[in-house]
């Protein structure tokens, strides 16, 4: 009898220890209308949904339907996610703090990616204030996690506003010194329908007369290179089409645009950093932020074998990511703005995605 009884709690124990956390969604609204929904798993914007010039609500987002296909078992994707500890490379994946070396995961080329391998963007924050209109996450990351040095506390918070914009704070804390650098890293097809539309007809403009080239692994060179001239030019907005697939070494590198622009905003978040505009919808996005940087990259690595919303295949370049950030590999090149926290210090960073029409 003892032993059945023991034999049935140590069952219940397994059976508590192995229960899976599942990702819950969230939906924030406004008094015009729109609608955000996010999840605690990644921090992730699963959908967006804002009028086009008719006032149809479009859903201008990749992303998946069943919160579980966010799992890398199932896609490995950054679909919308909240990316840390650092957004974008750092080189051969090794960063170099008060003279001890980290060797991060080498997932990208042999760089660290968007915080490595299993980043946050795969793994559940908590969700410690919801509103009607506001989201606010936390993300407990431990000493060592993918090898960064430090116990982090990191926070994103999400808020609707009623001018349809998305306004997103990041803020962290470390009891190590550690570097960080999160951005989002929703994938926007701003007509609302992927299966036929793709960003290349859309039309871009960038707040940026210099953009940081790459290696052919994606890398940043260290150099800061006009960009009168060469196809890295958006200062007048153009179509994205015309000069993604130019005859030029760095939309070579790239695959086409994956780069790093260096916006001329001097951390103001009230200039407009970035503009994108689809003709189809006539839905367009205004992206500020107080960040230095911002990483433009068109979906190029998009190929037909990822299924979203509603069972749409997600074909080449359906959609353009606008990642505010410092600039790539910014530990390994001190002359750039610096991503080191240290103990006692808040990292923040401000990110507002505002939404109208043509
Ligand atoms: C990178 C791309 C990468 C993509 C994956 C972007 O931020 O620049 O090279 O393929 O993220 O999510």
């Amino acid at each position: 009898m003892k032993r059945i009884w023991l034999a049935g709690l140590l069952a219940l124990m397994v059976c508590a220890g192995c229960k899976r956390q599942s990702p819950e969604l969230y939906t924030l609204k406004n008094a015009s209308g729109m609608e955000v929904s996010i999840t605690n798993y990644g921090g992730r914007i699963v959908s967006v949904k804002v009028p086009d010039r008719e006032g149809v609500l479009r859903d201008v987002v990749l992303g998946f339907d069943d919160l579980e296909d966010y799992y890398p078992e199932r896609n490995e994707t950054d679909f919308g996610a909240s990316i840390g500890r650092y957004a974008n490379r750092i080189k051969d994946g090794l960063i170099s703090i008060d003279g001890k070396q980290y060797q991060l995961p080498r997932n990208n080329y042999g760089h660290c990616l968007h915080g490595g391998t299993r980043g946050w963007q795969y793994q559940f924050y908590n969700a410690v204030e919801v509103g009607e209109n506001v989201l606010k996450l936390e993300r407990i990351s431990p000493d060592g996690d993918q090898n960064f040095p430090g116990n982090v506390k990191a926070y994103v918070t999400f808020t609707l506003t009623d001018s349809n914009a998305i306004d997103i704070r990041y803020e962290a804390t470390t009891d190590a010194a550690t570097v960080i650098n999160m951005t989002n890293h929703s994938y926007f097809n701003l007509s609302g329908d992927p299966a036929s539309h793709s960003i290349v007809d859309d039309v871009l403009y960038l707040n940026a007369s210099h953009y940081t080239p790459v290696d052919d692994t994606f890398m940043t060179t260290g150099e800061i290179a006009s960009v009168e001239g060469t196809p890295f030019d958006f200062r007048k907005p153009r179509l994205i089409g015309e000069g993604i697939d130019a005859d030029d070494e760095q939309i070579r590198n790239g695959h086409g645009y994956d780069h790093n622009w260096v916006l001329d905003t001097a951390g103001d978040d009230t200039v407009v950093a970035a503009e994108l505009y689809c003709p189809a919808s006539g839905i367009v996005l205004k992206v500020y932020t107080d960040e230095p940087g911002i990483q433009v990259y068109a979906g190029n690595f998009l190929d037909g074998t990822v299924k979203g919303k509603g069972g749409v295949v997600y074909n080449h370049r359906t959609a353009i990511c606008l990642e505010t950030q410092k600039y790539p590999d910014t530990p390994n090149k001190p002359e750039w703005p610096s991503a080191l926290l240290r103990p006692g210090e808040t990292y923040s960073s401000h990110c507002v995605f505002e939404f109208g029409v043509k």
